[in-house]
């Protein structure tokens, strides 16, 4: 095989493959997708060089029943750990496996070596600059939860992580979405990629800006979303940075403004650091649908890189849970 399909970055997919995997990811989550097990005898591998709860469930479940067998690949199992050069890593498990999931949580550029075989599609299951899986996870809960992602008001609290910048390249190519990303000061999205993510906002009639306040207080949106201040594998130089960081918290204060919005984390999440549990477990989150739809997501994405058919029961069926009659559109 050549040309393998890959996901080391959202920037690998076209502005097609995104809508396509979001879409089926939805009919997965609603029961209405079709597929004969298109993994079937197919050997997919998942190293996982950090700690996952949900990302490596998601994709070994996901594997499982799209019919392939599973090899998995723990922090201390690679021969990286004693210098191996990551072509080499690559173009050795290209050989032996049919895919690869991976979470190194080192830079992106690695896994683009690893990826560099062009014969084994790879999936970043995050890496340290980009979480590529979790965005797709994420716009499939939007467009299960409000059917058309139309007009969508996006508000981002908390730090500017690898999850953030995934969701502002993703929204940023999701037209008519505005996303406005409220970072601490000296915590805000790696520069280059949000400014990727505004290029694609203005060539698709979207909307990105951060900005490193919680004033003006904000009003009128749809989503609220955090993540935890302490993104897995990260530490903060400063000292004081809960101090910086605690004017994000996101509190029902904020449903002041947004008093219909729901509430996402991608999770794990601290209830009384970057969100308190009222919010949390309150009526407006939507956070643990967000992620069963990772495994969902997940399924799809294994389904775009095999190149598999992608076919829906009854298309459209499973949208707009959080939205009535009209307000149903099928648009993007
Ligand atoms: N959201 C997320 O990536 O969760 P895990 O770290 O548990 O995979």
């Amino acid at each position: 095989m050549s040309g393998a399909r890959r996901l080391v970055s959202l920037e690998d997919l076209g502005d097609g493959d995104l809508e396509r995997i979001v879409r089926r990811g939805v009919s997965h989550s609603a029961g209405t997708s079709v597929h004969h097990e298109p993994l079937a005898g197919q050997v997919v591998g998942i190293y996982f060089g950090m700690t996952s709860t949900r990302t490596r469930t998601a994709f070994w479940s996901s594997a499982l029943r799209l019919g392939a067998h599973v090899i998995t690949f723990g922090p201390s199992d690679l021969q990286t750990n004693t210098g191996e050069a990551s072509s080499d890593t690559g173009r050795v498990l290209s050989g032996m496996l049919d895919l690869l999931v991976a979470r190194t949580g080192r830079p992106t550029g690695e896994l683009a070596d690893w990826a560099g075989q062009h014969r084994m599609p790879v999936v970043n299951a995050m890496t340290e600059e980009e979480h590529p899986t979790q965005a797709l996870a994420d716009l499939t809960t939007l467009r299960r939860h409000f059917g058309s992602l139309e007009g969508l008001r996006v508000l981002y609290v908390g730090e500017g992580n690898n999850t953030a910048s995934a969701l502002a390249l993703a929204l940023g190519r999701t037209p008519g979405v505005e996303l406005q990303l409220r970072t601490p000061p000296g915590y805000g999205l790696d520069p280059r990629l949000l400014e990727l993510a505004q290029g694609h906002a203005r060539r698709c009639g979207a909307h990105v800006a951060e900005s490193h306040r919680m004033e003006p207080a904000p009003r009128g949106f749809d989503v609220v979303y955090t993540t935890r201040w302490q993104t897995t594998g990260t530490t903060k130089p400063d000292p004081d940075w809960r101090r910086t960081f605690q004017p994000f918290q996101v509190t029902r204060e904020l449903w002041r403004g947004s008093p219909e919005a729901v509430f996402m984390h991608d999770l794990p999440a601290h209830r009384g650091e970057e969100v308190t549990a009222d919010v949390l477990d309150g009526p407006m989150s939507i956070a643990f649908q967000q992620a069963e739809n990772k495994m969902h997501s997940a399924m799809a994405v294994l389904e775009w890189c095999h190149g598999a058919p992608m076919e829906d029961r009854v298309a459209g069926a499973a949208l707009g849970e959080g939205r009535t009659g009209s307000e149903k559109a099928s648009l993007w």
